[in-house]
């Protein structure tokens, strides 16, 4: 069994590029591999969050994970917040980390471009430390990712490894598992083929919530931008309608060189139809199973609770090694 790790923010409304791109993957993971998932608060943070909206989505995006799919009773599923151990490691990690090393991420560029450099916390800047200590702390070997978090991984792999020629042997190097373009690994916005869909873009008609309501879910598709010309195909030139396209091949679970055949001389408005009704379908049972899970906070939290003791177990043995490593004294 290998150990798999991966995290989400509970910020904003999880959208189809979470849940294909990373969530939906987690679920089989599950049958094979020894999982840990969390929530990660502390990242949240980085931008400026309503404390009690940043409260009430964390207990959903446990719901959602849950209704996804995730059992706890395979896997550890917790948030991070409740595992201190992540804000250490990721202090003694940010002493291996060069400020140039977080100045070319581009996730940075991206979120800061927003902004004045003088309103950028340094949690923002140093966000892809604290990922790495999620990561090394469970010893991973696969962390299941959208393409967005390539360069994190890479950044995790280059720290672990700098630490590990100092101090042999102490990570374990984690392998990116990021799917093909077909497979979602960039899920764009419905609005705009060139965007990713995103929880923080400004984009409420491109950004498809898991939670969206059958009603929305079909406005939505409806009224997604596609490209010129009526040809229904994955191709770089026609990056709208090759989004689409892979929406509905992973909601159907056909393959996409069989849906260009289907609909080959059809038109998008047709196409368009069958998209939406694939979506509510692959939608509805996370969306039933998420409704009765909220009836009941108390046991999600319950949950969340035997999560951060299993997840604790695993992450004070790497952290008293790395701190024994860089010569701390011990408490005895
Ligand atoms: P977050 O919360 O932004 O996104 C969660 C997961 O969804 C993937 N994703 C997408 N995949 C395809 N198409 C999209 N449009 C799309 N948008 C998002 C992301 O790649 C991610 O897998 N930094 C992470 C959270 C994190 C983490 C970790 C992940 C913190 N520590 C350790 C893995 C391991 C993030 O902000 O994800």
């Amino acid at each position: 069994m290998a150990r798999v790790f991966s995290g989400i923010q509970p910020t904003g409304e999880i959208h189809l590029g979470n849940y294909i791109g990373a969530l939906r993957r987690f679920v089989p993971a599950q049958d094979v591999d020894d999982c840990v998932f969390c929530i990660v608060d502390l990242h949240a943070i980085t931008l400026p969050q309503d404390p009690e909206t940043l409260r009430a989505k964390t207990l959903d995006l446990a719901a959602i994970y849950l209704a996804a799919g995730i059992d706890p009773n395979r896997s550890t599923l917790f948030v991070q917040s409740h595992v201190h151990e992540h804000a250490e490691l990721a202090w003694i990690l940010n002493c291996f980390t060069t400020v140039g090393e977080l100045r070319r991420m581009t996730q940075i560029k991206d979120k800061s471009a927003r902004q004045e450099d003088v309103s950028v916390s340094a949690g923002l800047f140093d966000y892809p430390v604290l990922m790495a200590a999620d990561i090394l702390l469970y010893r991973t070997e696969r962390v299941p990712v959208g393409d967005d978090q390539r360069q994190h991984l890479e950044l995790t792999r280059d720290v672990a490894m700098r630490f590990n020629a100092r101090f042999p042997d102490t990570f374990v190097l984690p392998e990116a598992d990021i799917p093909t373009a077909e497979g979602g690994a960039r899920i764009m916005d419905f609005q705009n083929p060139e965007a990713k869909m995103s929880k923080s873009a400004d984009s409420p008609q491109g950004t498809v919530k898991v939670t969206d309501p059958p009603d929305v879910l079909r406005r939505k598709v409806k009224s997604a931008v596609t490209d010129s010309g009526r040809e229904i195909v994955f191709r770089e030139d026609k990056p709208a309608i090759s989004n689409l396209l892979t929406v509905y091949s992973i909601a159907t679970g056909r393959s996409i060189p069989e849906v260009e055949a289907e609909y080959a001389g059809k038109g998008y408005g047709e196409f368009k139809d069958v998209l939406a009704d694939a979506l509510v379908e692959f939608l509805r049972p996370l969306q039933e199973r998420h409704r009765e899970l909220l009836a009941d906070p108390g046991e999600i939290a319950r949950l969340l609770r035997v999560g951060a003791e299993k997840a604790r177990a695993l992450a004070t043995v790497t952290l008293a090694e790395v701190y024994e490593r860089v010569g701390f004294l011990s408490r005895g």
